[in-house]
């Protein structure tokens, strides 16, 4: 056998989580941003964190607190290895954003410690263990944002113990719009102010809005993608987070969105847009917000395939 390497650094990207239909079940990839962990492997058994750096600094350095700390510890414990990591994290993703950064500093930190085992896990037990570390973030196991970070593109997760991971066709001519105004959202205060039930009337709503999008997704229908990006179950009850959030949207569908929602828990909003319009759609978005006294920061693009992966 040969010797694994002894140092990795991986990139994972941030994600937009729920794609406004499919709530802690869809989610696609942002490529313009993600975190990057470097893992050294070292004789002791467990996970220590030597640094954080980046956009965020403030985060636990103790590994079983940290998304990224806890997502290798899962890896070293349950794959029973009898030595450890060191882990430096750079963190390229806002906190408190909707974009995913807790899932992508988990995911980094299992692709790049899962470079340095001598016998690798496959991805799907990398979805779990880095599962383990979003826990920790947001104190729910989700893994709307988990599962495109580390599969890349826009993905669907059915499953959470024996999770099934569904890549699902992006039409080639839509572009996601994503800004994010400068303000602070925590997933577990999003997650915390939703009713336990559901209409049953927004139920049926929301099933054919995910269905039909899915379909539109496979068959490129775009009218179709149009008629239902649309959540009726979410979307209304979060909605009073996020200053402006009416007009923003409103903005975006004026310049031609196919739809404009929240990018998970907030308070980052996205719209899927054709190429045409994307850039009309994000001047739109980005002048309502400050029309509410927010500075953003925006970036369209194609929703890339590609997820986390090793860069050094
Ligand atoms: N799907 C979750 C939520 C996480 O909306 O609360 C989003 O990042």
């Amino acid at each position: 056998m040969t010797q694994a390497r002894t140092r990795a650094t991986a990139f994972a990207p941030a994600s937009v989580g729920n794609v406004a239909v499919g709530f802690d079940i869809l989610g696609h990839t942002v490529a313009a941003l993600g975190d990057r962990v470097t893992a050294t492997r070292r004789p002791e058994p467990g996970v220590s964190i030597r640094s954080i750096t980046g956009v965020v600094a403030d985060l636990p350095l103790e590994a079983e607190r940290n998304t990224a700390g806890r997502a290798a510890l899962a890896l070293q414990q349950e794959l029973g290895l009898t030595y450890g990591f060191d882990l430096e994290i750079e963190k390229g993703i806002p906190l408190g954003s909707g974009l995913g950064g807790s899932a992508a500093s988990a995911v980094a930190a299992v692709v790049a410690t899962a470079a340095l085992v001598d016998s690798p896990p496959g991805r799907t037990q990398l979805l779990k263990f880095a599962m383990q570390g979003e826990e920790v973030a947001s104190g729910s196991v989700h893994v709307d944002n988990i599962a495109p970070s580390l599969y890349g593109g826009l993905v669907l997760t059915v499953g959470i113990d024996n999770p099934h991971v569904k890549a699902i066709p992006v039409p080639e001519s839509v572009r996601c719009v994503i800004v994010h105004p400068h303000m602070m959202l925590a997933t577990r205060e999003a997650r915390a102010i939703l009713k336990p039930t559901v209409p049953l009337g927004d139920v049926i709503w929301q099933q054919a809005n995910l269905a039909g999008f899915l379909a539109g997704c496979y068959t490129d229908d775009l009218p179709l993608i149009r008629e239902s990006l649309l959540d009726v179950v979410i979307e209304p009850q979060r909605r009073v987070l996020i200053p402006g959030f009416a007009d923003v949207k409103q903005a975006a569908l004026d310049a031609g969105a196919l739809g404009c929602s929240i990018s998970g828990a907030g308070p980052t909003m996205f719209a899927w847009a054709e190429a045409h319009d994307a850039d009309a759609v994000c001047a739109g978005m980005v002048a309502a917000f400050a029309r509410h006294g927010l500075e953003t920061d925006r970036w369209v693009s194609a929703i890339d395939r590609q997820g986390a992966r090793l860069v050094d």
